[in-house]
């Protein structure tokens, strides 16, 4: 809670000041305030965590601080920020703060913005964040393995005006693999899978761990921060009974709206939802995600607890939350590019290469020998990003952009720009109803959208798929901003 809003006697303040005593159970509290920028620190290490259930074998796991998800990182927006990262793996690291307009330098990206962090080294990362909202942090570096095996973590940044909530909580899910011993399943990169829909996993965590239930009270007021930290599953997520209100999408606010029918969540894509709980005390309430055919699971279930709601009446303060000081493209005068994604199975690109004709996609896609399986305008950068790389576009700084993406592929993609946020016009022709700002933006089979953003953050910058098989196997590229 910030000092001035303390000595502001409005009804929201009141309620904002009640809503610190519960948001203290649910989010930690900040660190105490001192003359330095707050310093954070972040050691990559091994672990161990119970994710499938108590009940479970343990899982040797790869975190931030021991835990997994990793350390909550709490930044206040607007004040510059120390993040020192030490790698106690024996493997290079390296963190990307996604979602963050920061200096290229802190990027995050390997022999691109910084070299590797190594074993027994430390990286000291240091920006200003921009804007308020939800993000994560993960690796750059053997990105599919470090963060398949767990490296991740939330990243808040607080608004200096908060919303009126009685709860702020963090919905961190992730996809995981296990063996029926409890252990990460091996082969990671398999090319089949690379050429499909990627890695998806048999356990999904909620904060770390499989979720029979979550605890409610009814008529309170929550705000839920869902972060889909998975490597390629994909989310579709509905609450029997209940109408979440969408009120941030990839930590940038947008006007508040129902999704109308399914909160859909694509690999590194956060959604901020405010819920009424209007549900009956000592009710249960399925959380379900069924976006993939015939493969619909319970994510986890709201129980109320027998206590008598909160309050008579639902809290009508606003959801709109204040907005973020992103530069407006000029639609006008815009630079105008296209970039195709390519590739995959049962595309043309698996087939190349000689003696393919006829002979199956199976066999096609052995017969590439370790080739790419994607490009984007014909051109697979591989792995995680390395120097030399030349970029497909360069802007002039300053200068706005419309980008028309079209994914000619069919599998599903989510795009992610670092460093900047992209406006998201139309897609398939139609105007996107809201415009909102992502950083991570869900390609369908087959869809054409089309995105504007203002290209005023200096360096190269990484454009890629999130699903990362995707990225390692040649669904990337670099633009530059001059
Ligand atoms: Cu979260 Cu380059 O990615
Ligand atoms: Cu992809």
């Amino acid at each position: 809670m910030r000092r001035e809003s303390q000595h502001r006697v409005s009804r929201r303040s009141v309620l904002r000041a009640g809503a610190g005593v519960l948001l203290a159970a649910a989010l930690p509290p900040l660190p105490a305030r001192s003359a330095s920028p707050d310093a954070h620190r972040i050691a990559a290490t091994p672990a161990r965590a119970r994710l499938a259930g108590p009940d479970r074998p343990e899982t040797y796991v790869w975190t931030y601080n021991g835990t997994v998800p990793g350390s909550l990182v709490r930044l206040r927006q607007g004040e510059p920020t120390r993040l020192v990262v030490e790698n106690r793996l024996d493997q290079e690291t390296t963190v990307h703060w996604h979602g963050i307009r920061l200096p290229n330098t802190m990027d995050g990206v390997p022999g691109l913005t910084q070299p590797p962090i190594r074993p027994g080294e430390s990286f000291v990362y240091e920006f200003t964040p921009p804007d308020a909202g939800t993000f994560w942090y993960h690796p750059h570096a053997n990105s599919l393995e470090q963060l398949g095996r767990g490296l991740a973590g939330a990243l808040i940044v607080e608004e200096r005006e908060p919303i009126a909530v009685d709860r702020d909580l963090l919905w961190f899910l992730a996809d995981w693999r296990l063996t029926e011993e409890g252990g990460i399943a091996p082969r990671f990169g398999n090319r089949m899978e690379a050429a499909m829909s990627g890695r998806v996993g048999n356990t999904v965590t909620l904060n770390g761990r499989a979720s029979k239930a979550e605890s409610f009270r009814a008529a309170e007021r929550v705000r839920l921060r869902l972060v889909n930290a998975s490597l390629a599953r994909i989310m579709a997520l509905r609450i029997e009974g209940h109408s979440p209100v969408i009120v941030a999408i990839d930590g940038q606010p947008c006007d508040p709206h129902e999704p109308g029918g399914r909160i859909l969540l694509g690999p590194a894509m956060r959604i901020d939802v405010v819920l009424d709980m209007r549900g009956e005390p000592g009710k249960r309430y399925a959380v379900i995600d069924d976006f993939y055919d015939g493969l619909a699971y319970r994510l986890t279930e709201l129980a109320y607890e027998e206590r008598p709601p909160l309050r008579a009446h639902p809290l009508d303060a606003s959801l709109d939350l204040p907005r973020n000081p992103l530069p407006e493209p000029d639609l006008a005068t815009a630079d105008r590019h296209g970039l195709t994604l390519q590739g995959g199975m049962m595309s043309g690109m698996m087939m190349r290469g000689g003696a393919m004709r006829g002979a199956g996609m199976m066999h096609g896609m052995m017969g590439m020998g370790g080739g790419p399986a994607w490009a984007i305008n014909g051109q697979s950068m591989t792995g995680d990003g390395h120097a030399g790389m030349e970029p497909a576009l360069t802007f002039q700084r300053g200068r706005s952009v419309v980008l028309k993406l079209r994914n000619e592929t069919a599998w599903w993609h989510p795009m992610h720009l670092h460093g900047h946020s992209l406006r998201v016009l139309s897609r398939n022709g139609k105007p996107v109803p809201h415009r909102q700002w992502q950083d991570t933006v869900l390609m369908a089979p087959k869809d054409v959208v089309e995105v504007a953003f203002v290209a005023d953050n200096p360096g190269d910058w990484m454009l890629h798929c999130h699903v990362m098989d995707h990225q390692m196997s040649g669904m990337m590229t670099l633009l530059r901003v001059a």
